[in-house]
C-alpha cells in the first residue's frame, strides 16, 4: 500500500473530491483526519471506514484559531501529519466583473486563498518537526486559464499556485514537498452549482462548453482526482515539488 503508516489531514473532506480522496487514502493504508465545515458530511464516512483509521473535525478554514485547532486535533489523534491536502474551496457567484459585487471576491479569496495560507502556516512546523511530508493544494484548470463569469474563482486558483511555489522553495530544506492538483471540471456539487449559475446568468450551457473544449470529451470523476492525490502524497512522487499537476482531460492544453 502506497500510504502505509502515513497520517493525512484533508480539508473539504466532506465534498465530492474530498470524500473520494479519503476513501483512496484509507485504502492505501493511511489514517485520515477529515476536516470540513461541521461534521454532517464527514462523520458518516468516519463511521463507515472505522474510527481507528479516521476521525473528523469541524473547521472554517478562514478562521485562524479554528485552523490551529484542526492541526492540533490531527496531531493529538494520530501523532503528526505526513500529508496535508488543502482542498476546501468555494466557487462563489457566477457572473461578470461588471455585474457582481466585491463581496463575492472577498468571500472566495477568504476560503480559497486565506484558508490555504492558514493551513500552510500551521501545518508546516508540524511537518518540519516530524522530519518532512507532502502538501498539496487543490487549485483548478481555472488556476492556469481565464474564463468569463468566474473571475474571483480563477483569481483565487491562480493565487494558490503562487502560494505553492513560494512554500515549495521555503520548505524543501525540511524535506517537505508542495504541489498543486489542478482538476478540470469534475462531477461534484460544485460543478452542478456552476452549471446552474451559468444558466441563471444567461452565460450558456456550461457542461456543453466544457465537453466541447476538453480533448477527452467529458467531465472528470472525483476518483480520477483522488488518484493524483494518492500519487503526490506517496513516496512515488519523492522528486516532485513546486509542480502544477493538471488532471483535466486536456482542457488546458
Ligand atoms: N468540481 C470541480 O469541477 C472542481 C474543479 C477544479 C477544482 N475544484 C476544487 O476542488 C476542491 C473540492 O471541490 P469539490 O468539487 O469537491 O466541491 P464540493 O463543494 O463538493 O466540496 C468543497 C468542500 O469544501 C468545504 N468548504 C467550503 N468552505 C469551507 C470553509 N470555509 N471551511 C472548511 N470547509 C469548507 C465544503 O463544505 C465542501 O465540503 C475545491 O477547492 C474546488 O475549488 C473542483
Amino acid at each position: 500500500m502506497k500510504l502505509n503508516n502515513k497520517v493525512v489531514l484533508i480539508t473539504g473532506a466532506g465534498g465530492g473530491i474530498g470524500q473520494a480522496a479519503v476513501r483512496k487514502f484509507v485504502a492505501e493504508g493511511a489514517r485520515v483526519m477529515l476536516a470540513d465545515l461541521g461534521t454532517d458530511d464527514t462523520q458518516p464516512l468516519v463511521d463507515e471506514l472505522g474510527s481507528d483509521l479516521c476521525a473528523c473535525v469541524a473547521v472554517d478554514v478562514t478562521q485562524d484559531d479554528q485552523v490551529e485547532n484542526m492541526v492540533n486535533a490531527c496531531v493529538k489523534t494520530f501523532g503528526g501529519i505526513d500529508v496535508f491536502v488543502a482542498n476546501a474551496g468555494v466557487e462563489g457567484e457566477i457572473g461578470d466583473i461588471m455585474s457582481t459585487d466585491v463581496s463575492n471576491l472577498d468571500k472566495v479569496l477568504a476560503v480559497n486563498v486565506r484558508g490555504v495560507w492558514l493551513g500552510l502556516h500551521y501545518v508546516i512546523p508540524v511537518m518540519r518537526d516530524g522530519g518532512g511530508g507532502s502538501i498539496m493544494i487543490t487549485s483548478s484548470g481555472a488556476g492556469v486559464q481565464g474564463s468569463p463569469n468566474t473571475a474571483c474563482y480563477n483569481a483565487s486558483k491562480h493565487a494558490v499556485i503562487g502560494l505553492m511555489r513560494c512554500a515549495a522553495l521555503e520548505v524543501a530544506q525540511f524535506g517537505i514537498r508542495v504541489n498543486t492538483v489542478n482538476p478540470g471540471a469534475v462531477e461534484t456539487r460544485m460543478m452542478t452549482s456552476i452549471e446552474d449559475g451559468f444558466a441563471e446568468a444567461g452565460a450558456g450551457d456550461f457542461k456543453a462548453l466544457v465537453e466541447a473544449g476538453t480533448p477527452l470529451g467529458r467531465y472528470g470523476q472525483p476518483d480520477e482526482i483522488a488518484n493524483m492525490m494518492v500519487f503526490l502524497g506517496s513516496d512515488d512522487s519523492s522528486y516532485c515539488t513546486g509542480g502544477v499537476y493538471m488532471v483535466d482531460g486536456g482542457n488546458s492544453t
